[in-house]
């Protein structure tokens, strides 16, 4: 087995990029984040900042507050912060050909022995390898939102993923506390993706039907699951566009009408209604309602 992962890239710092940039700095790793917004980026030091100095972190978290902070680094240019990289995530939105770019402009820059993972929900990295050479150290790494509380990350090869790669990637999300739920055998969705999408899909489908009210839906499902939370909620916490790309990324690979997401959706994010982010999807989240849009439900303190 190779070298250890010690330098972990970053390329994308939305929703999800800040998410595990807080999570993966925390977990004693160098860190270098890339986005091509500068608000963005910009957003994502304040929010990884707040979290390594005020937020509650996993007990195991090594070092104090300040060398976790010095560790980190926020680059405007992509080739800067996977020069020194042993693995690259990526984590920009979900168009399979932006991926493909994305994926290609770090093959071109990042060390060769440099893994590259993709954090895409429905994209398999099979998909997205051909832009790469190294086609044996390519990966979906798939984390869920909020880490904290979904703590486990799908992993799965590309066609020509080395067996080192696999492993290596396996031991890295252990190392970072997470629990690997390792694809067996190429499949949209993954391991958990696929299940919560069945979910997505019928609930989806009962509410543009009309069959019933959403609320009654996730009444439903807290009740039966013993969670706080319902389908619409989590959708809503996701984004509705974020919803709506992901289905379609289904409905493309099936062709099948009946994956095709209702245009009621549509008409949500046609109306700028994408969730928690905009103050309104499903439910109302105007503030002052307890949700952050960054995807955190209020934070613990540190003792
Ligand atoms: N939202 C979720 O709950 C969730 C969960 C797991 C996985 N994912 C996956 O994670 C990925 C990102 O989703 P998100 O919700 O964080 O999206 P997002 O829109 O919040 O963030 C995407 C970020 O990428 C940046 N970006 C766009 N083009 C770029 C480029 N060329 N180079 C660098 N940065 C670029 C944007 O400025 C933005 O900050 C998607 O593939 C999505 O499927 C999302």
């Amino acid at each position: 087995m190779s070298e250890k992962i010690k330098r972990v890239a970053m390329i994308g710092a939305g929703f999800m990029g800040k998410q595990i940039s807080a999570w993966v700095a925390t977990h004693g790793y160098a860190l270098r984040i890339y986005d091509n917004s500068p608000e963005a980026l910009e957003k994502t030091e304040e929010f990884v900042t707040q979290t390594v100095e005020f937020y509650f972190m996993p007990e195991e978290v090594q070092g104090d507050p300040k060398e976790v902070l010095a560790n980190i680094t926020y680059h405007d240019k992509l080739s800067e912060a996977v020069a020194d990289a042993d693995l690259v995530i990526e984590a920009v939105p979900e168009i399979l050909e932006l991926k493909k770019e994305v994926f290609a402009q770090i093959d071109k820059a990042a060390p060769s022995h440099a893994i590259i993972a993709t954090n895409s929900s429905s994209i398999p990295v099979s998909k997205i390898e051909d832009a790469v050479k190294r086609k044996d150290k390519v990966l979906n790494i798939h984390f869920y939102a909020p880490i904290y509380q979904r703590y486990m990350v799908d992993i799965m090869r590309g066609t020509e993923t080395s067996d080192e790669t696999f492993e290596k990637g396996g031991e890295w999300i252990e190392s970072i506390d997470c629990v690997p739920l390792k694809v067996m055998k190429e499949c949209l969705g993954f391991v958990f993706n696929r299940v919560w999408r069945a979910v997505k899909k019928e609930c989806l489908k009962i509410w543009a039907g009309g069959y019933a009210d959403f609320k009654d839906v996730d009444r439903g499902w807290r009740i039966f699951s013993g969670m706080n939370t319902g389908p619409f909620a989590l959708m809503d916490a996701v984004g509705l566009d974020v919803v709506y790309d992901i289905e379609m990324s289904y409905y493309n690979e099936s062709g099948n009408p009946d994956d095709k997401p209702p245009q009621a959706l549509k008409d949500m994010i046609d109306r700028g209604e994408l969730g928690m982010k905009s103050g309104k999807g499903f439910y109302d989240w105007t503030p002052p309602l307890e949700f952050t849009s960054e995807g955190f439900i209020k934070p613990k303190k540190k003792k």
